[in-house]
């Protein structure tokens, strides 16, 4: 942009799913000359799987800098990240620093930044799924309450912060970023050849991914979720890239023969971004608890089970093609069957999920920065 006075951007990742709402907005940033860019990786995930294919597949830069805090507590993980951003953000000195959904480190950096003066901006603030036993939904609400710009990706999460009392003037509707990295990778996802190494037919099959503590870390709901699975399994394959946080339980309930493993159940490694984009798309359908999987599905016009009671997404299932399932076994087999038979849910895609968010974004970040609005408190950082 001409005329745009020096802008210095400091950026916040830390866990897969900030991964796929960075890369957008790292593109999009290149084509600005005036601004300098700073990306902090926390290191929340660390492992090639969860993290390094994330960085390749989405050509995300590497990072200014990394935190290396990797798995702890809540209370643990999120102070070492507060206590080594601060250190960055003391030599960094952003005119703003953005952070991305609502995982540990979204919490730790935008507290961190908050408290010395920087004015922080919050990518997919306002969703709510008002269940405060969700770590994320208490980063959610934290997050925003701090920040002093608030990106939201559809109109309902408008409605949450204003009632929440943030100021209407701070909150700005930009639509969906995570649709800017699936619109950019269409092409690659397509050339990917992971269908063909797993043996699977486009649309015979059914994707499932589970990560959430209340799903994962309670062995009787995971008992009843994989009961629900090896009905599934009867009618079709289920492949399911396992997520670390599962992994461990699941090995738990195979060594005492409360799961078994069976050929039509395929349990694998989690997938880089490209290759799950390219099976995403091609299932039958989807069973889940991720949030962005949810609106992914949405966007492919595939039928996502949702196995929540609850989501912060709630315009996936008003006009997108989610369903809530719980964990219930019943219903998940219901659900299910309904879309083998060709009864599955079908949808539209919400207003803004259309690939330019992150060019939205950096616009109405230049335009603040230009018009010396972005502080909210004088700069003290003693
Ligand atoms: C975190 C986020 C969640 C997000 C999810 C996506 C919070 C509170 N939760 O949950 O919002 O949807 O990431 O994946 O921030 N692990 C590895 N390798 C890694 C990373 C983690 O093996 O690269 C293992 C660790 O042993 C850890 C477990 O996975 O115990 C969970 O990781 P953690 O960062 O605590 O939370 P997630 O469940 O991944």
């Amino acid at each position: 942009m001409k005329n745009c006075k020096r802008f210095k951007i400091l950026s916040v990742v830390g866990a897969r799913p900030n991964f796929i709402k960075i890369a957008p907005f790292c593109s999009a940033i290149k084509s600005h000359k005036n601004i300098d860019h700073c990306l902090v990786h926390t290191g929340q995930h660390y492992d090639a799987q969860m993290s390094d294919s994330f960085f390749k597949d989405l050509e995300i830069p590497t990072p200014d800098f990394n935190l290396n805090v990797g798995s702890a507590s809540h209370a643990v993980q999120t102070a070492k990240i507060m206590i080594e951003f601060e250190k960055v953000l003391k030599k960094a000195q952003p005119n703003v620093v953005v952070v991305v959904g609502d995982v540990n480190s979204t919490l730790a950096c935008s507290l961190v930044a908050s408290k010395m003066g920087f004015p922080v901006a919050h990518i997919e603030a306002g969703l709510r799924s008002f269940d405060r036993t969700m770590p994320e939904e208490i980063n959610r609400i934290l997050t925003d309450s701090i920040s002093d710009i608030l990106f939201t990706s559809c109109t309902d999460a408008n409605r949450n912060l204003l009632k929440e009392g943030l100021p209407k003037n701070r909150i700005f509707f930009v639509g969906n970023i995570m649709i800017d990295s699936l619109r950019a990778n269409q092409a690659k996802a397509n050339k990917q050849r992971v269908l063909e190494l797993l043996g699977l037919k486009k649309g015979g099959f059914c994707l499932v991914t589970l990560h959430r503590p209340s799903n994962v870390d309670n062995l009787n709901i995971l008992i009843e979720i994989f009961s629900a699975l090896e009905v599934i399994q009867r009618h079709l394959k289920v492949i399911f890239p396992v997520h670390p946080r599962t992994q461990i339980n699941i090995n738990k309930l195979i060594k005492t023969g409360k799961i078994k493993k069976s050929d039509n159940l395929l349990l694998i490694k989690p997938l880089s971004y490209l290759s799950f984009f390219n099976i995403l798309q091609r299932a039958k359908f989807v069973i889940t608890d991720s949030g962005g999987i949810q609106e992914e599905t949405t966007v492919l016009g595939i039928p996502c089970l949702t196995v929540r009671t609850n989501t912060e997404r709630p315009i996936t299932e008003e006009i997108g093609t989610n369903i809530l399932v719980g964990s219930d076994k019943k219903a998940l087999i219901k659900e299910s069957l309904k879309v083998l038979t060709g009864k599955g849910k079908k949808g539209t895609i919400p207003k803004y999920w259309d690939g330019n968010t992150a060019k939205r974004i950096i616009k109405i970040l230049i335009r603040l920065h230009t018009q010396n609005i972005l502080f909210r408190y004088p700069k003290s950082q003693s």
